[in-house]
């Protein structure tokens, strides 16, 4: 394999559109040269794109898996449930691999990709949005630095709105599984899933500078549905470290038009709190004193393409998001599946619907300020006690937890109330 700047792209629709956009982008720059597409289909706009710049197209990824053999790294944007079986016979067949997140459905098969890539000394980038480096080095310097006092809780909150629409764009979506594969399509599975590994990893960070372990011990988390689909659409997580970090997630796709909030991360310490929002502002507070400090950097698509380069070159020893550390995603977000046990029906009488430009959408009444509160209070849904649908699960142990499903009934699929 001889040049490193080719490129090859599975998966062009959807989200791969973005992927397509900034490889042309960056072809443009001189920074690397995307050779080939492979889709089953392909829109109008992306075959434009292609054919215009003579970039070669295969319906069958394994065909240019095979032929182009001069190009270094493959961007895989599929289905959730193809990205390990992609993922390891790219690797198998020579190039290094930048993932679509989350890097696979369950954790055998995360750990298969990272074991394939340690067997074929090839790089494997999973591309989760996280906060800028200069908001990460921000979060942690000042947890570092005592200003806020002890760390004891990172707090994650993200208040979404989707239509109908969404959950029928593509035949994955809010699944469970597809013809007998896992998929879990939910709320930190996807559009979450960011906010998750972002939350687990900065409390990896903050664990190390300490001297603490941040091994993940347990997960308890209460999924929900509102929306007629198999996974959650609503949910809240608690996950606990070794260290004694405890980590809460709050996460709804079903708030009402207008009452939607952009994903924010919270430490919370003895002596003040700092926040980051996903527009990669941090924010300290101290008693009635904040600052604000703008650590907005270039695109993070750009930022993920460039860190693969360089860690290729030699010009930088780290990937920003390894398949390692996605894997610790993966057993968490395994993990509060297997503590929900199924996925939970919130009825009727308490969800309502609106028009979002055209498009029905379903909210559930109040969702807004119940996740608010419970983010407020550190509490589980069912703990708040005035949550009617809200039910209790257990929590469920993550040392040594490496196969999914252990408890989670994918058969079920949901609850009936
Ligand atoms: N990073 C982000 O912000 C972000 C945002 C949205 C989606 N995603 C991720 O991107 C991935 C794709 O999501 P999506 O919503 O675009 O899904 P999608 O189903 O809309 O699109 C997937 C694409 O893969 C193609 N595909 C399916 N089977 C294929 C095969 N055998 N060979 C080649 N191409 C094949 C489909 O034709 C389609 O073009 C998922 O992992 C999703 O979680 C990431």
């Amino acid at each position: 394999m001889g040049q490193t700047r080719k490129v090859l792209l599975i998966g062009a629709n959807g989200f791969g559109k973005q992927h397509l956009n900034e490889l042309i982008r960056q072809q443009d720059e001189g920074v690397l040269e995307l050779a080939a597409v492979s889709d089953l289909r392909l829109s109008e706009e992306a075959a434009a794109v292609v054919g215009e710049r003579g970039i070669r197209f295969y319906t069958d990824y394994r065909e240019m898996l095979a032929k182009e053999k001069d190009a270094s790294f493959v961007v895989i944007s599929t289905p959730i449930q193809l990205h390990a079986r992609m993922g390891i016979e790219a690797m198998e067949a020579g190039y290094h691999v930048l993932l679509e997140k989350p890097p696979a459905a369950v954790i055998q098969d995360a750990q298969r990709i990272a074991d394939m890539a340690k067997k074929c000394g090839k790089l494997c980038a999973v591309n989760f949005f996280t906060p800028s480096r200069r908001a990460l080095s921000m979060l942690t310097g000042i947890a570092s630095s005592g200003e806020i006092g002890e760390v004891k809780a990172i707090k994650g909150i993200s208040l979404l709105h989707r239509s109908a629409s969404y959950f029928t764009r593509t035949p994955w979506a809010g699944k469970l599984s597809v013809q007998g594969v896992t998929v879990l399509d939910g709320t930190f599975h996807n559009p979450a899933a960011h906010l998750f590994y972002s939350m687990i990893n900065i409390s990896e960070r903050l664990s190390e500078q300490a001297g603490r372990s941040g091994n993940l011990t347990s997960v308890t988390a209460e999924l929900y549905r509102a929306n007629p689909i198999e996974s959650d659409d609503t949910s809240c997580v608690r996950l606990v470290t070794e260290g004694g970090l405890s980590l809460h997630l709050y996460i709804t796709v079903c708030a009402r038009q207008g009452q939607t909030q952009p994903q924010r991360i919270r430490l919370e310490g003895s002596e003040g709190a700092v926040e980051w929002s996903y527009d990669n502002k941090v924010t300290l507070w101290k008693g009635a004193d904040s600052v604000v400090y703008d650590c907005h950097d270039e695109n993070f698509m750009a930022m993920r393409y460039r860190n693969l380069i360089d860690v290729m070159g030699g010009r930088e020893q780290k990937l920003d998001v390894s398949i390692e550390s996605a894997i610790r995603f993966t057993v968490a977000a395994n993990g509060a599946f297997e503590s929900s046990g199924v996925v939970h029906s919130i009825p009727q009488m308490h969800t309502r619907s609106d028009m979002n430009q055209g498009k029905s959408a379903l909210y559930v009444e109040g969702i807004e300020q119940t996740l608010l509160a419970a983010f407020r209070e550190g509490k589980l849904l069912s703990e708040l006690g005035d949550v009617p649908w809200a039910k209790r699960t257990e929590s469920f142990g993550l040392s040594g937890y490496s196969s999914f499903p252990q408890r989670f009934n994918l058969g079920q699929k949901a609850s009936t109330q």
